[in-house]
């Protein structure tokens, strides 16, 4: 079982390889089940950076002929897909750019990192969120410790025996765009086995006649300038378009920007919306900015959500050349139906990329203490082994290996939770994020640029990296906060250690309560919450609550920001991080206990 669904029934799969444009368009014509399209694979490296002409005119037309209550998946290379939302009618409802893990590495030559996914596309003619099964994939375990790769803390009661709820990564199902799907194709299957769906109509398209033609390349021989001192080694502050002048073409090494997302403003989609316009000229103004000031074959790398991306990339290939696109899979806890886990962190170069310094050897992995022991800059942990810190010192001690190759798929950084290594920034990066990038794509003395550098941690990791910077930030506070820290650095300190803070800044648009002393545990409520469900045969509403729970119900309505929330644990089964197996008499129990009973056998 690679994956379970709840209360679904599982669509019948309808296969139809199309040969030209008219049978493409027959079979859609009012089609209101699931529709998958697969596009045609990349067949050579190099194809990967060459989009399929004339492939997002074609979707979009396809497209505009499915049904009212259509859902419609489309499976493709990354740089197809992009052309397919540039082009798709707004009759469609952007959903999910779901990141699928390739079965085998795709190499690059030195000047990009290697490909490990493809993408899925999720539009819906509906306009609601996506309504679809819940779909859990299975735990895996560390072969070392034998407990779940992912650590669940004190959350393990609200989570589910049969496996952590589907995320926007799917990496336990690595298959080849051209290749097998069949895994995937079941998987949507599971997914939209709902009413009013029965059928899933997968559509082939490698037949039609879509060739790859490269995007003219663009070729820089500018001189390189050197950034004036007074500018290096500084944060200023100010608004970066302005700041952004002071700063000679074709003097920084390497740009990263973690730019405001906008994601506060209520946009119905993005093309319709003037406000979300003007957020994408403004951001289309310091793009233009930060390819003038950057040299030729350097990088300028951008983190964003997948939606913003796809329009920044549209932009940028047309005064940048493609480099990569990376997957940054940050999330720690699957909370949510097709729970949004990842970041893209989008890769353009100024002309031709040189030789990556991470692979001419030209920088290092350098160790620091406020990344966990089991960072490595180049050499990642492979899927299968946790984080847990005496495990991993446990594989140091046992010379286990357990790495990977570096490419264009990262899953091993989690992003800051609310603990002691956080200043008072809402979106604050973690530090190894920034350690990894900036280690692949620069030389030690080289010059980093930031122009959204928030609490400081680009210019403050280029800083611990032997690496020159300038940063630029408009709110006075956060460049207070990070020259403060960037003065730590100089004092021998360590900006990122853990620190006694009371924060006040959150992470989160979902609403949230004031820090509060809890009379009873949150744990312990919830808990209470599923021995009530279990006398009474369902989840309790609030009156069965306070009629049977023993504490009282001003507790819930304080301590937590939802009903679904208060329901949480009674709503799953919980879970143990050790791997279970069944024993004789089909019950389940941990390896330890496996252990235990055999040993008493033994003696016996
Ligand atoms: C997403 S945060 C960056 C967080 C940063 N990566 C960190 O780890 O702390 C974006 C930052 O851009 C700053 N900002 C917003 N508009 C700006 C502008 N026009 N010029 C310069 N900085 C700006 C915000 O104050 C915010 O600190």
């Amino acid at each position: 079982m690679t994956h379970f669904s709840e209360n679904y029934q599982t669509l019948e799969i309808a296969h139809s390889l199309v040969k030209n444009r008219d049978e493409f368009l027959s079979v859609c014509k009012n089609l209101s089940d699931v529709c998958l399209i697969i596009l045609p694979a990349s067949q050579t490296p190099s194809q990967l950076d060459q989009p399929l002409q004339g492939v997002g005119d074609l979707v979009a037309e396809v497209s505009k002929n499915l049904g009212e209550k259509a859902t419609l998946v489309v499976l493709g290379e990354v740089i197809d897909l992009v052309q397919v939302q540039a082009q798709m009618p707004d009759i469609l409802m952007y959903q999910h750019w779901i990141a699928i893990k390739r079965g085998t590495i795709i190499d690059g030559n030195q000047r990009k990192l290697p490909h490990r996914h493809f993408g899925a596309l999720v539009y819906t003619r509906y306009k609601a969120s996506l309504r679809h099964t819940k779909t859990r994939i299975e735990y895996t375990y560390c072969p070392v410790c034998d407990k779940t790769t992912k650590d669940y803390g004190g959350k393990k009661h609200t989570y589910h025996e049969a496996g952590t709820l589907i995320s926007d990564v799917w990496r336990d199902i690595a298959c080849e765009l051209n290749g097998d799907l069949s895994t995937v194709i079941k998987r949507f299957a599971d997914l939209f086995g709902l009413e009013p769906y029965r059928t899933l109509t997968v559509i082939d398209t490698k037949e039609i006649g879509l060739y790859r033609q490269a995007n003219p390349i663009v070729h820089i021989e500018f001189q390189e300038n050197q950034l004036p001192e007074e500018l290096t080694n500084t944060i200023i502050n100010g608004d970066c378009l302005e700041k952004l002048k002071l700063v000679p073409d074709n003097s920084i090494d390497f740009v990263f920007v973690d730019p405001p997302y906008n994601l506060k403003k209520k946009y119905s989609g993005y093309l319709d919306d003037l406000d979300i316009q003007d957020y994408f000229k403004w951001c289309d103004e310091w793009i233009y900015e930060l390819s003038r000031v950057i040299k030729p074959g350097r990088t300028l790398a951008l983190l964003n959500i997948p939606l913003w991306s796809i329009r920044h990339f549209l932009y940028m290939q047309t005064i940048l050349k493609y480099q990569n696109w990376l997957v940054w899979e940050a999330l720690a806890f699957p909370v949510r139906m097709i729970m949004p886990a990842h970041y893209t962190i989008l890769c353009f170069t100024k002309g031709e990329s040189r030789e990556l310094p991470c692979f001419t050897g030209g920088s290092e992995h350098i160790r620091l203490s406020s990344a966990p022991t089991s960072f490595n800059s180049f050499e990642p942990l492979a899927d299968d082994y946790c984080l847990r810190e005496n495990c991993v010192d446990t594989r140091i001690a046992a010379k286990i290996n357990d790495r990977a190759k570096l490419t264009d798929l990262w899953s091993d950084i989690h992003r800051l939770k609310h603990n002691s290594r956080r200043v008072d920034h809402p979106t604050q990066l973690p530090p190894h994020l920034m350690y990894r990038i900036i280690s692949i794509f620069t030389k030690p003395n080289e010059i980093v640029l930031d122009c959204f550098n928030g609490s400081g941690t680009t210019t403050l990791t280029a800083h611990q990296l032997g690496r020159k910077y300038i940063g630029i930030e408009a709110s006075e506070k956060y460049w207070n906060l990070s020259n403060e820290r960037h003065q730590e650095i100089q004092n021998g300190l360590d900006p990122f250690r853990k620190m006694e803070r009371v924060l006040t800044s959150k992470n989160s648009p979902v609403p949230r309560l004031e820090k509060q002393v809890y009379k009873v545990p949150k744990k312990t409520l919830q808990l209470e919450v599923k021995r009530v469900a279990g006398e009474i045969g369902h989840i309790p509403s609030r009156d069965e609550l306070s009629k049977f729970g023993k504490y009282p119900i001003e507790y819930y309505d304080k301590y937590f920001v939802s009903w679904g929330e208060v329901t949480a644990a009674a709503r799953t089964n919980g879970m143990t991080e050790k791997r279970t197996y069944n024993d004789n008499d089909g019950h389940k129990v941990t390896q330890q206990l496996r252990l235990l009973e055999s040993k008493a056998k033994f003696k016996d």
